[in-house]
């Protein structure tokens, strides 16, 4: 143990006072740290998923398509790998790390398991890995599907256990049902995966009817009601929105349930949800903008205006064009465009309370998606319908526009968790009656500077009291709590998040 290591009186008598029953505990950093951690490790799987695998492959696809001006001259493994790696590669880690960073608290809980949060994180990512690989390189296959689609089914149902914590559905408000809802649906959508690829098919292809039906339940039955339930949370506060209607979303949620077997009762549900959200009612608040672009909430109404005309569309025809131009009306305007709008408020202080490295990327990235979502699902149709022939020269340029937002938008989440940590106090809140513990934890670079400092028994301490002060780390080794202080200060003072900074500015002065 720690303790035994030779460790000063000081820090043996705070790690005693730790263990007293009914000591009163400050926050400990720790586990949110832990969290944040996991989720980062999710973001930025799904973005290598989204840049790589999906939208390079998806691109490629396209302008190979467009160039043949045919819808099949495309072979099926990469048609198929670059929906697998979009859908569930990307939409699938983002919704799973975020759902497991933040449902178990909203449901007065904790994460039942950070260290299965690891294991799904593990099994989900080499999964996605395994199917897109087998499937372009057209070797393995056989044993990879089955393989992947288990590792993926094993993920779904740990999703569901994570994110109860015991008592959790006394708490459950609308937004509970809807994500469960959609979980339900993701679980349906492996269950089929596994039906698909077990026997494994003769090709790396899964067979058009079933593959079909597999994407109709993973964007109608998993995406819409996690994103609908996310929304029911979020917009709200974000938006200046009016309180959902948990009457309307019942009628909506039933008349989703009645449209996967009959689609064309999908327009009804999504009109019903739009209307249960008041996402096209006037903001009672002004929207919280401070950090990213302040259009993004326009962004967000345009995106259930995305969701609207993919219902349509899907309604309309299954002819490939017009349900490529639904799906990606989904896809792109619905999906895409609520991530590139919500993920850049709120990601980042997810993320262990970081800064968006850029607002204005943001506004940019949104521009260039709805420009290629609005060539790609007006062109489509009229392209591999045969009814504008010039309409094929349209499609390269969509899947530029969109690769450039994509680019831009990985970009500005891959920059805002690269950069090192910001520092939400000024220097004067640099205090030796705060604790060490709190230091090192909070920000983990402190640890070698308070090393260098003289604070010699944290370089042997496997664990640190949580009640020991910073006064009295400094006073048990015969240093100057000054020369703790002044270089704290000066790394805080570094770090100091671009928000304060203006106010430090104004209090020091002209
Ligand atoms: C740069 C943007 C994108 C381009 C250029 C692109 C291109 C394509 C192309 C050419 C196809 C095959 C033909 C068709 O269905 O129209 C396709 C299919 C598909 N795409 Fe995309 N796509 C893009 C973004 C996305 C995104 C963001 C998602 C999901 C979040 C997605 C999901 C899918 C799915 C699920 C399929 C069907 C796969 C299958 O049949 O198994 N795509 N995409």
């Amino acid at each position: 143990m720690a303790q035994g290591n030779g460790l000063p009186a000081a820090w043996q008598e705070a790690f005693r006072r730790d263990a007293q029953p009914g000591r009163v505990r400050l926050a400990d950093p720790a586990p949110e740290r832990r969290l944040a951690r996991l989720l980062a490790a999710w973001i930025a799987a799904g973005l290598f998923f989204l840049v790589f695998p999906g939208t390079l492959v998806g691109v490629w696809n396209l302008i190979t398509i467009s160039s043949r001006e045919s819808g099949t001259s495309v072979p099926a493994p990469w048609v198929q790998a670059h929906g697998h790696a979009q859908l569930l590669g990307w939409v699938g880690a983002f919704i799973i790390g975020i759902s497991l960073y933040m449902l178990p608290k909203l449901r007065g809980g904790r994460l039942r398991s950070p260290a299965a949060g690891w294991l799904m994180w593990a099994l989900w990512s080499g999964a996605i890995a395994l199917r897109w690989s087998t499937g372009i390189f057209e070797a393995g296959w056989q044993w990879a599907w089955p393989a992947a689609a288990g590792m993926e089914l094993l993920v779904a149902l740990l999703l569901i256990w994570q994110t109860w914590p015991p008592g959790a559905p006394a708490r459950f408000q609308l937004r509970d049902w809807l994500i469960e809802a959609g979980f339900l649906g993701l679980l349906l959508t492996m269950l089929v995966q596994a039906q698909a690829v077990w026997p494994p098919p003769q090709a790396p292809v899964v067979p058009a009817g079933i593959n079909n039906r597999m994407l109709h339940l993973a964007v109608w039955a998993f995406c819409y009601p996690v994103v609908w339930g996310y929304s029911a949370h979020f917009l709200p506060t974000l938006l200046g929105l009016g309180k959902p209607s948990a009457r309307l979303a019942c009628i909506a949620l039933g008349l989703l349930a009645a449209g996967l077997p009959f689609p064309w009762l999908l327009p009804a549900s999504v009109l019903a949800a739009c209307w249960s959200l008041r996402i096209f009612h006037p903001s009672q608040r002004p929207a919280k903008v401070a950090g990213t672009d302040p259009r993004y909430p326009w962004f967000v109404r345009l995106s259930f205006v995305w969701l609207a005309v993919s219902a349509l569309l899907g309604a309309l025809s299954e002819s490939p064009g017009i349900a490529g131009a639904s799906r990606h009306a989904f896809t792109v305007g619905f999906l895409a465009g609520m991530i590139f709008s919500i993920g850049p408020r709120i990601l980042p202080a997810f993320l262990s309370s970081r800064e968006l490295w850029s607002a204005r990327l943001v506004g940019v990235s949104l521009a260039l998606l709805t420009a290629g979502c609005a060539l790609r699902v007006g062109f489509e149709p009229l392209a591999y319908a045969g009814v504008l022939p010039s309409a094929w020269a349209v499609l390269p340029v969509s899947a530029i526009l969109e690769l450039a937002a994509v680019l831009l938008f990985a970009l500005n989440i891959a920059k805002t968790l690269a950069t090192p940590l910001p520092a939400w106090f000024f220097q004067e809140n640099v205090k030796d009656t705060m604790t060490l513990y709190w230091y090192v934890m909070s920000y983990p670079p402190t640890r070698k500077l308070l090393i260098r400092a003289g604070l010699k028994s944290l370089e042997r301490a496997r664990r640190i009291p949580q009640s020991l002060t910073l006064r009295e780390a400094a006073e048990a080794e015969g240093v100057e709590v000054q020369a703790l202080l002044e270089p704290l200060r000066r790394f805080f003072v570094r770090r100091q998040a671009r928000a304060l900074r203006s106010t430090t500015a104004k209090r020091a002065g002209p």
